[in-house]
């Protein structure tokens, strides 16, 4: 029997769910930078009307002419969204009001003492609960630490005076996406769900059904975000481990590639990791850093990742003794040497230079008072933490020769490796990117 003080009250979820299924429901997504941008696309192929919200008036001036800003959207997809009206952008806050489901996708960096740095989220969470209505979802896709979605947002939108649950719906619903790799994408990656109230839950998986393939739904919005942080722990700590054998092995005269693809041979108990220059990106540095202020909460330290950080933290500077022992072996100075980087992006095939270690290495090297260019397709430019401007040079076989050191820091598929080990001189591989090459090995020192 239905309880009386529910009697004549709207069921919020039942019309919510039928708006979603119906796809009427309007969807906002706020933040639309690596993570909003792809999932607003998504929800707008999918049949939404998506509205991209961010305080970024040129990403929002681009998305509005159907102008493509990130390198894992599809162009083509982007421009159609927005050309049949299904996606379009705003600064406008109070546009708020109007979405029947709104996403959260703003940055979740780290402070100066590397404590989680949610302002972003609470403040996006003040603005929505200034604005909440019945009937609402309201999902957070930004990574954080376990307890943000329960603990935090949700006193928040209660503030409103709504139920969740009832009134509204909450839930935590973590990216999974793997920047470069065009295989996979937020439309094809499957999706952690943990919500608030089982209605939140049942709420939450019927939106993220409509877009996404499989939505595996886990007991809580804690589990949700402990997840998320434990899948970029696990990958922080055993890029960490490959490191760790790198200086080891460094040490010892071994060619730590060799040892990495000779045990990726086993066909089971292993998987494979690379070694590196370090760690970059928006997650793997500082994910470990929210599951550890969460386990300090509680008197805990989590060793394993502290650790993990530890070694990854330090790679910049193996780099760079690697560096200064090549220039010595033919008797330069670090002062004055012209240091050419392949690569700013942390990774390869990406266009994202935040926290990269090319950066991390090009600070050191300047400070040690090298002269460093570097050259990167995906990064035509970029603003340094001095405010200036860098610019990636062309890679002709002049600048090549010139250099007293090229510097291997990302691995992009488009590089020409055999024309960097013809003409350059002397050659330090972080990513064992020349592995291929056969001729000019006597110049090629790997990390
Ligand atoms: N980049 C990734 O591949 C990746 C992967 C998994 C998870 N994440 C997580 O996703 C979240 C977003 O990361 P991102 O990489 O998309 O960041 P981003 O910097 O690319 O984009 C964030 C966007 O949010 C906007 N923004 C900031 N504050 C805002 C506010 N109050 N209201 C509206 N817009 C605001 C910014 O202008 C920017 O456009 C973070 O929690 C990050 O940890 C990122």
């Amino acid at each position: 029997m239905q309880a009386l003080e529910t009697i004549g009250r709207p069921d919020h979820r039942e019309l919510l769910k039928q708006r979603i299924i119906a796809r009427t429901a309007r969807v906002g997504v706020i933040g639309i930078g690596f993570i909003g941008l792809p999932l607003a696309v998504a929800h707008a192929k999918a049949g939404f009307d998506v509205v991209g919200v961010d305080h970024d008036h040129i990403r929002v001036a681009q998305l509005t002419k159907g102008l493509n800003y990130l390198r894992d959207v599809r162009d083509d997809d982007l421009a159609s969204a927005v050309a049949s009206g299904k996606l379009t952008a705003t600064t406008d806050f109070d546009s708020i009001r109007d979405f029947d489901v709104i996403v959260i996708c703003v940055p979740t960096p780290v402070t100066a003492s590397k404590d989680p740095d949610t302002s972003f989220v609470r403040r996006t969470g003040e603005l929505i609960a200034a604005q909440l209505l019945p009937g609402r979802l309201i999902t957070l896709e930004s990574t954080t630490y376990p307890g943000l979605t329960e603990d935090v947002l949700r006193p928040i939108f209660d503030t409103s005076g709504l139920k969740a649950g009832e009134d509204y719906f909450l839930a935590f619903s973590p990216v999974r996406s793997d920047p470069g790799n065009v295989e996979l994408s937020a439309l094809n990656v499957n999706k952690i769900v943990g919500a608030l109230t089982p209605a939140c839950l049942d709420v939450a998986t019927t939106f993220y059904k409509q877009t996404i393939p499989e939505v595996i739904a886990v007991s809580s919005p804690k589990v949700a975000e402990i997840t998320k942080v434990f899948e970029n722990t696990f990958r922080a700590v055993n890029i960490a481990l490959v490191n760790e054998l790198a200086l080891l092995c460094d040490k010892l005269g071994i060619n730590v590639w060799e040892v990495i693809d000779a045990s990726a041979t086993k066909p089971y108990g292993i998987m494979r990791f690379d070694p590196g220059p370090g760690v970059g990106g928006h997650w793997i540095p500082l994910d470990p850093f929210y599951l550890a202020w969460a386990a300090r909460q509680h008197d805990f330290h989590l060793r394993f990742s502290e650790l993990a950080a530890e070694i990854n933290i330090l790679m910049p500077q193996f780099v760079r003794e690697k560096v200064i022992r090549q220039l010595n072996s033919s008797g330069k100075p670090m002062r004055d040497a012209n240091i050419l980087l392949i690569g700013m992006a942390y990774k390869k095939n990406v266009d994202d230079w935040q926290e990269s270690p090319a950066l991390k290495c090009m600070y050191l090297f300047e400070a040690d008072r090298a002269i460093v260019t570097y050259h990167d397709p995906h990064v035509p430019s970029f603003r340094d933490r001095n405010g200036r401007l860098r610019h990636s040079v062309p890679l002709t076989p002049e600048r090549l020769g010139a250099a007293d050191c090229v510097c291997i820091m990302t691995d992009h598929d488009e590089t020409d490796w055999d024309s960097i080990a013809t003409h350059a001189t002397s050659i330090l591989d972080s990513r064992n990117a020349t592995r291929h090459v056969e001729h000019d090995r006597e110049k090629i020192v790997l990390l």
